[in-house]
């Protein structure tokens, strides 16, 4: 396929281009205000298989639907649960996934072979006009191999499938920059599948107490929720504070990732900071890319500091855990 351009979303054809790949069957990375999607037309089921193709992904892994307008919701999938209408009011576009059974116009391929369809409208003014232009919602896993860091800007998308997509639409850096929460509304109660861009703690409000999903790591209903997943290559431990000064010298080139300025980092050949006045918005904002700088420096290990567990730290924590291969010192949460 050879490499793939990269427009400026903001030139004046780019959208329009973007459009036709997709209608002719193609596959585009697009911006939304989470992370980059690798999209497709979500009623073609070949291009939906280029997706996989093109990700190394296992078609047991469904794809989220990406729709312009709530609107048309109801064409793709089943919203009659009592709750769908607020939380469509409250928390559309935005980076809030729901689960609800599927119509036929769903292709299997989408879903994995699931009766439920994980649909979501993006906040992102790149976005909605690429789906609206391509007149057909778009399937759209995040933009980088199976199993690796989800891509927060165009270049990102560009190291890892630069030879296999179509177009890369650039829209600059993420707002939110970790994943949409996905919300299943199919069982009987509302359930998160994956902790992301909205905190339950804004949803509950609305929900009542959420429940959390615990399906068996085996056959994950959201493989986001494979315990080793958003992986860097270079293995890392989530270590607290006051035991850094352990870590952080020998013979061993260890990089650390940290929530505010380290007291102490002697020792460390580079840190990245994620906020340093302790906000964890832009620390949601920053992860991925972080991640991706230490990982690119060829060090022996990472060590993260783990952030509070509130708000969009529950997300970012939860990346954090499935990024660590190496033991950690902190207990896993919601599990
Ligand atoms: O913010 C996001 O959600 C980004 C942007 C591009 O929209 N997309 C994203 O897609 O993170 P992906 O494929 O990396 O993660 C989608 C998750 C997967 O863990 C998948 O298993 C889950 O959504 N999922 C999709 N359909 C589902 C369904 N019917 N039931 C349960 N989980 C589902
Ligand atoms: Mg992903």
């Amino acid at each position: 396929m050879g490499t793939a351009p990269v427009r400026d979303a903001l030139e004046a054809s780019a959208v329009e281009e973007a459009a036709g790949i997709i209608r002719r069957g193609g596959l585009v990375a697009f911006p939304t205000e989470t992370v980059y999607g690798l999209g497709a037309d979500a009623c073609n089921p070949e291009a939906v298989a280029r997706i996989f193709e093109a990700k190394a992904r296992p078609t047991f892994d469904p794809l989220i639907v990406h729709i312009s307008d709530p609107a048309v919701a109801s064409q793709y999938g089943d919203f009659s649960h009592p709750l769908a209408p607020e939380l469509i009011s409250r928390f559309w576009p935005g980076p809030l996934t729901l689960v609800v059974n599927k119509t036929e116009r769903i292709p299997s391929i989408v879903t994995a072979g699931l009766d439920t369809v994980a649909i979501r409208n993006p906040a992102h003014p790149v976005a909605l006009s690429l789906i609206r232009e391509s007149r057909c919602a778009i399937a759209a896993p995040s933009a980088n191999l199976f199993g690796r860091v989800s891509p927060t800007d165009a270049p990102h998308v560009a190291e890892q499938l630069a030879d296999r997509v179509d177009l890369i639409l650039d829209g600059g850096a993420c707002s939110v920059g970790i994943e949409s929460t996905i919300l299943d509304l199919t069982g009987s109660k509302p359930t998160i599948l994956r902790a992301g861009g909205v905190p339950p703690e804004a949803l509950e409000p609305f929900t009542g107490p959420l429940a959390w999903s615990t399906s068996e790591p085996a056959r994950p209903l959201a493989p986001g929720q494979l315990p080793r997943h958003y992986g860097t290559l270079t293995p890392l431990q989530i270590l607290p504070e006051n035991l850094l000064s352990r870590r952080g010298s020998g013979i061993e080139r260890v990089g650390l990732l940290c929530f505010t300025s380290p007291k102490d980092s002697t020792g460390f050949v580079a840190v990245e900071v994620l906020s340093d006045s302790g906000d964890l918005r832009e620390a949601a904002v920053r992860l991925f890319a972080a991640l991706r700088r230490l990982d690119s420096l060829g060090l022996d290990r990472l060590v993260a500091t783990p952030v509070p567990e509130q708000g969009l730290g529950i997300a970012i924590m939860d990346r954090l855990r499935r990024c660590a291969t190496l033991d950690s010192d902190i207990p896993a949460a919601y599990e």
